[in-house]
């Protein structure tokens, strides 16, 4: 065997590590393939939400953060790696190459974070008032500038007010939507061993007004589930990239789970809040708000909270690539 070959318990390893990534509704929109020293990573079309994520953005972002717990785990194995984006045209759903180097006497750059990757996990609760320090601050938004992408911090309170504003008009869209509404009755709601968002990870309503968190219940069990008082002040970061493309979403869900790992590492916790950026005229109002910084990926909440439950992840096995599988004969 080649010295950077990888073995089968690291090759667990990596498998292990890379399906704990977070996904939109927790579709789990992806596969992998083991090739000498490299990992592939394939979109999974079925996977994707064709009613909430058309364009597959979402599913892109979901597969960068996939990409980078690959990476984290293979650091803590000493393995440097590298990686390509959409390597190859001829293979559409081939969405990344993850190639791994020799083990090195020290553990490279992002091998920390790997003992956050089971710890880390979206949190619906509602978080304390407790400011997040500045010198944190700085650190998560240097952490996403690593992976070529901005982190703003929203402070000014009228912003943050303007972005709740939109994420609620992006629900009254989607009230009125039967597609979106029997796509999500798929994905939310219940008990859930494979996949899917479960009943208890939704978190309470808001007690008043408007809340800082999504609600993606559709049953209407969940619909009427407990209220809680939220945060008066929650604290939002919004995810930019130079550009708009499958490579820069691709860039914005490695920075997404860089920032989301390095927070758990410090004592926070987070929720995406995306809807905003769902829709086109909403997601252009959030650009024009700060147009310098690119084009807007992903909002975050972050702050000092419990974290979510645990959400269910299918067995590694049911990802690995089968060529004989049914959509997956364009590759
Ligand atoms: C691209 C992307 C978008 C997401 N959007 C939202 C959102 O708008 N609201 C929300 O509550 N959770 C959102 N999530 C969180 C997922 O629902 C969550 O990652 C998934 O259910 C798995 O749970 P876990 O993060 O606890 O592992 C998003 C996740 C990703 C990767």
């Amino acid at each position: 065997m080649l010295d950077h070959e990888l073995e089968a318990m690291e090759r667990e390893i990596l498998l292990e590590a890379a399906v704990l990534a977070p996904s939109m509704h927790n579709t789990q929109p992806w596969k992998f393939a083991f090739r000498d020293d490299t990992i592939e990573v394939h979109r999974d079309p079925l996977r994707q939400l064709g009613a909430e994520d058309p364009e597959g953005r979402m599913l892109c972002i979901s597969v960068g953060a996939v990409v980078f717990n690959i990476r984290v785990a293979a650091a803590s194995l000493g393995r440097a790696t590298r990686t390509s984006v959409l390597p190859d045209p001829a293979r559409p759903l081939l969405v990344a190459e993850v190639r791994v180097g020799e083990v090195g006497r020290e553990l490279p750059d992002p091998a920390g974070l790997y003992p956050y990757l089971p710890r880390r996990r979206t949190s619906r609760q509602p978080f304390d008032e407790r400011e997040i320090p500045s010198d944190v601050r700085s650190e998560l938004a240097e952490a996403a500038a690593r992976e070529g992408a901005v982190v703003e911090w929203v402070t000014e309170p009228a912003r943050v007010r303007r972005l709740l504003g939109l994420a609620v008009d992006a629900e009254i869209a989607e009230a009125d939507d039967p597609r979106r509404l029997v796509e999500r009755m798929q994905w939310v709601g219940g008990d859930r061993e494979r996949d899917g968002i479960p009943s208890d990870a939704l978190g309470p309503r808001p007690a008043e007004g408007v809340g800082p968190v999504r609600d993606l219940a559709v049953e209407p069990s969940d619909r009427l589930r407990a209220t809680a008082a939220f945060e008066r002040h929650p604290q939002l970061v919004v995810v930019w990239t130079p550009d708009d493309d499958p490579p820069a979403w691709l860039a914005a869900g490695q920075a997404m789970q860089r920032v989301l790992l390095l927070a758990t590492s410090r004592g926070l916790a987070a929720s995406p809040l995306t809807q905003p950026l769902e829709h086109a005229e909403l997601r252009e109002a959030v650009r024009q708000d700060a147009e310098r910084h690119g084009h807007p990926q992903l909002i975050l909440r972050l702050g000092y909270g419990p974290p979510g439950p645990r959400t269910p992840r299918r067995a590694v096995e049911e990802f690995l690539l089968d060529d004989t599988a049914p959509g997956m004969g364009g590759d």
